[in-house]
């Protein structure tokens, strides 16, 4: 058989070939990495993972020499904010001065201001503004992306960005998978019933269902946004309608998210940087996967970080992301959420890296789809500058991606 794709030479060849099922706790520090390796790619598929000297039996259309250096499966960015309008620099200096992010959503900032910006601007914008981003995502080795709503707080422009995000997905060689979190704040005309525009968001589960606009729902559990019983009736309603859940839970005050992930079975628990030790309890004993955004408490100038450690050495699948959003984390760097990984969370670089494909594709129902190489699977590669995995953790600030394949398609170099 004639290969279409042939990568030789690879020094470290990190397969994240583990099986079935997110890592979980001392798993994560396993890493399948072999060396001197091959991998052989025909009709966007991985139908060749071995050493050098059998590659030489394959002859192929393009053969790639990767000199010695690592190679890894495109990685997995779990929690975005993809698609939205303007920008929010002026906060930056808010945020010097200490006045804290819920100060500034309360004041009709933060978040209600991209809500602004995100009404007026008309679907070709926000598309170009979207593609803008992927791009860098997938120079930073990204290959699939989980992107919310949550810029619109009404039902036509949370469908705008929806729609947006879907035309992504089918134009952009980066895959884009969609969640609704329509709430994600509450709109002014509804700041003395919330529970109204909860329901007004449960309204357009159907829509989204039929229009195949969405997989996922979530929902900002936080203080001054909705509380943990607000949360719970809004994704039940979720799951009878046919829909997986996610929530942004515990990221500023600890209010019990964790605990609410992990009761309803979540596909996964975001930020939990509050998460009690019941709740992470919960989490190790749940299919729920932990999503952790440290590159959120790093922009928010927090002291406290989540606990990854105390997760992972309790038994928790953790994941790592981006939080790519224009107000708390606009950033599409992943390296640089890596870095913070080893400093500020203190995880190994073997957990670092599983948190980055493996575990991420579970955090999104993709595990048997990304994040791995493996012979029969979709063959996304990223070609590093990098002579080993930890250097990648090690090098910080710069990007480090040498060349990029999207199911076998060079799509950045
Ligand atoms: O994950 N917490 C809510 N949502 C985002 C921030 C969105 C924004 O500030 O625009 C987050 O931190
Ligand atoms: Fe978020």
């Amino acid at each position: 058989m004639k290969l279409d794709l042939l990568v030789t030479n690879i020094g470290q060849l990190l397969t994240m070939d583990h099986g079935n099922g997110p890592l979980k706790g001392a798993d994560m520090s396993t890493l399948p990495v072999l060396t001197h390796a091959s991998v052989g790619v025909k009709d966007g598929k991985v139908v060749f993972i071995g050493p050098r000297e059998e590659a030489k039996q394959h002859e192929a259309e393009t053969v790639i020499d990767a000199k010695g250096k690592l190679v890894t499966p495109g990685l997995v960015d779990p929690h975005t904010h993809l698609v939205f309008g303007g920008s929010r620099e002026h906060e930056m200096m808010l945020k010097q001065q200490g006045v804290p992010y819920l100060d500034i959503l309360k004041q009709g900032g933060g978040i209600l201001s991209t809500v602004a910006a995100t009404k007026k601007a008309t679907e070709e914008e926000l598309l170009e503004k979207g593609s803008f981003h992927l791009n860098r995502l997938l120079s930073f080795g990204v290959t699939t992306v989980e992107a919310k709503s949550g810029y619109g707080l009404d039902e036509e422009t949370e469908l705008k960005q929806l729609r947006v995000a879907k035309a992504l997905n089918e134009q952009h060689p980066v895959e884009v998978i969609s969640t609704f979190l329509g709430a994600h704040a509450i709109p002014p005309q509804y700041k003395d019933d919330s529970n109204a525009f909860l329901d007004e968001m449960v309204r357009m589960l159907d829509v989204i269902k039929e229009e195949e606009l969405a997989e996922f729902v979530d929902i900002f559990c936080e203080t001054g946004v909705f509380t943990v019983e607000q949360s719970r009736a809004f994704l039940q309603q979720a799951k009878a309608k046919g829909f997986d859940v996610k929530i942004h839970a515990d990221e500023i005050d600890p209010l019990g998210g964790t605990e609410l992930a992990a009761e309803l079975e979540a596909v996964s628990g975001d930020h939990l940087v509050g998460a009690s030790d019941q709740g992470i309890f919960m989490l190790a004993n749940s299919d729920t996967v932990a999503v952790l955004l440290p590159g959120t408490s790093f922009y928010l100038a927090k002291e406290k970080f989540a606990r990854a450690r105390t997760m992972i050495d309790n038994g928790c699948a953790v994941a790592l992301s981006t939080d790519f959003n224009p107000g708390s984390s606009p950033t599409e760097n992943i390296q640089f959420i890596m870095n913070l990984a080893a400093l500020k969370l203190k995880m190994k670089p073997e957990e670092i890296w599983n948190a980055v494909t493996v575990n991420a594709a579970y955090a999104i129902n993709r595990g048997n789809r990304a994040g791995q190489i493996k012979i029969g699977q979709q063959a996304d590669l990223v070609l590093w500058d990098a002579p080993n995995y930890e250097y990648v953790l090690y090098h910080y600030g710069v990007n480090h991606v040498h060349a990029v394949w999207k199911q076998g398609v060079k799509v950045y170099e």
